[in-house]
């Protein structure tokens, strides 16, 4: 079981460590890791290896109660912690990861094997996706699955101007431009009709954004594609195990991306991965962000395979420790999500009673709503604004805030020019609003953190308090 100790010598400037202590090692085991980690302190017992944990950056010792974060603002709103990650995720990964340094598991994978391996051969079967390939991020994994299309300069992509930015900003380092239209006021996923209507004579990719975890309307979105001749990818962070009309998210496009970024259900702390049905997307995607190694060995494409030793140049393995990770956490995927959706549902049903309160919708032919982030909305309350509504939620006990991500064509990024002169040649991003159903969406919208360890009571709790606040507001 490990255990916090002091902090240590070692660690990146202005940041205290810690030592986390893991027992039942053999001697030589212990002694390679702290072999492995300089500065390591030396085991006090034969059966005991002090494992060092030391990427907080902010002081503070990570807390061992073993909670869930859904967000950053969110889990700050709720444990009141400040930045240092400490997760659920850490305390059960902290075992996995002392066993694997104690074994000498290697510290880079560049041919795919081991755990690296192992983690995409399990996504494949745990998601119903073909070629899984895992990246240092999702941003990492967008990055690759765009350069893999081939795309000639100065394409427009279109993606959704609800999301996250980093579901079409990775296109403009491939030379091609985000084109942001409107979502459907109801699910906040893009809407067919501005789909639609923003195709131009340059428009060569969609991306979606199954946003929150409920899934885009991907019927007609993939008609639109096909009539048009598009590329389709699709952006599944929010939304492991979503299903649409029965089908899996992730199996629509030419590729599918997901974080694993902690707050993802599936994290590994930092990583991504990419799935594509195309064995010429995966050649592509490979040698985008794994040159050498597993490139000289899996590209297929003998066209291609001459630029192995370099790829394109970059570099977006993943980390063999966040692998690690993740695989102590595949497992229980589907047993966090189904304990996920009971609560979610539970809360649904009761806010959906109360006056001037509407719970996120879920539509009739998807498995899933917006459970990553629970987002209610109150944009009916006859007398107070939102935040008075909050503060009454808050002092209530109901971990609730404003959303901490709004729409993207606020964000200087893609509203305004390139940044940097090296980026400018091709900077062409495009608004396409009014955003009025973004708008809609977000008016009244708040957050309410939820986790999936939550026993239903305090789940209860919370919808007694929206009724009461609603009460008051009336
Ligand atoms: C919808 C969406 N796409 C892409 C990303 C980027 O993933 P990462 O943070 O792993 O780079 C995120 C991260 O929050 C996201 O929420």
């Amino acid at each position: 079981m490990p255990s916090a100790g002091p902090p240590r010598r070692g660690c990146p400037a202005g940041s205290t460590g810690q030592v986390m202590t893991v027992s039942g090692l053999d001697r030589p085991a212990a002694e390679r890791i702290t072999e492995r980690v300089p500065g390591s302190p030396q085991p006090a017992h034969a059966t005991t290896a002090l494992v060092i944990f030391c990427a907080c950056g902010t002081g503070e010792r990570p807390p061992q109660a073993p909670e869930r974060r859904h967000g950053m603002s969110e889990a700050r709103g709720r444990t009141g912690t400040g930045q240092c990650p400490g997760s659920r995720v850490a305390v059960e990964a902290a075992g996995a990861v002392g066993e694997y340094l104690a074994r000498g598991g290697p510290l880079s994978v560049a041919d795919g094997s081991g755990v690296i391996g192992e983690l995409e051969e399990l996504l494949c079967g745990l998601l119903g996706v073909e070629n899984a390939l895992t990246f240092s991020s999702g941003t990492a994994a967008l990055h690759c699955g765009y350069l893999a299309l081939d795309l000639e300069p100065g394409s427009e992509v279109i993606a959704p101007v609800l999301g996250f930015h980093a579901a079409v900003t990775p296109a403009l380092h491939c030379g091609l431009s985000p084109v942001l239209v409107d979502v459907d006021p109801a699910s906040g996923t893009m809407s067919p009709a501005a789909l639609r209507a923003a195709i131009t004579s340059r428009t060569r990719c969609v991306t979606v954004v199954h946003y929150l975890g409920h899934p885009a309307e991907m019927n007609e979105i993939t008609a639109i594609c096909r009539e048009h001749g598009l590329a389709l990818a699709e952006d599944c962070s929010h939304a492991y195990l979503s299903s649409y009309r029965g089908k899996p998210v992730g199996t629509f496009g030419d590729f599918a991306a997901w974080s694993m970024h902690e707050t993802k259900a599936l994290p590994a702390g930092e990583g991504g991965f990419l799935a594509t049905p195309h064995q010429h997307v995966r050649d592509r995607a490979l040698l985008a962000g794994h040159y050498r190694g597993r490139a000289h060995t899996q590209v297929t494409d003998p066209g291609l395979r001459e630029f192995a030793e370099t790829g394109l140049g970059l570099k977006y393995r993943l980390h063999p420790l966040g692998a690690v990770i993740a695989l102590t956490q595949a497992g229980t995927l589907c047993a966090r999500v189904r304990r996920r959706q009971e609560l979610l549902a539970r809360l649904s049903a009761a806010l959906d009673t109360v006056p001037g309160v509407a719970p996120p919708a879920v539509a009739g032919h998807v498995s899933m709503g917006g459970w990553f982030s629970y987002r209610p909305a109150a944009p009916r309350l006859a007398g107070v604004s939102l935040a008075r509504f909050l503060e009454s939620l808050r002092a209530a006990g109901v971990p609730a805030h404003e959303p901490s991500v709004g729409p993207l064509d606020a964000l200087p990024l893609l509203a305004g020019p390139a940044p940097l002169r090296a980026a400018a040649a091709t900077w062409r991003p495009r608004l396409c609003g009014p955003f009025d159903g973004a708008r809609a969406y977000q008016r009244g919208r708040l957050s309410v953190t939820v986790l999936d360890g939550d026993s239903p009571a305090r789940i209860d709790g919370y919808a007694a308090a929206f009724a009461a606040a609603a009460a008051e507001a009336a």
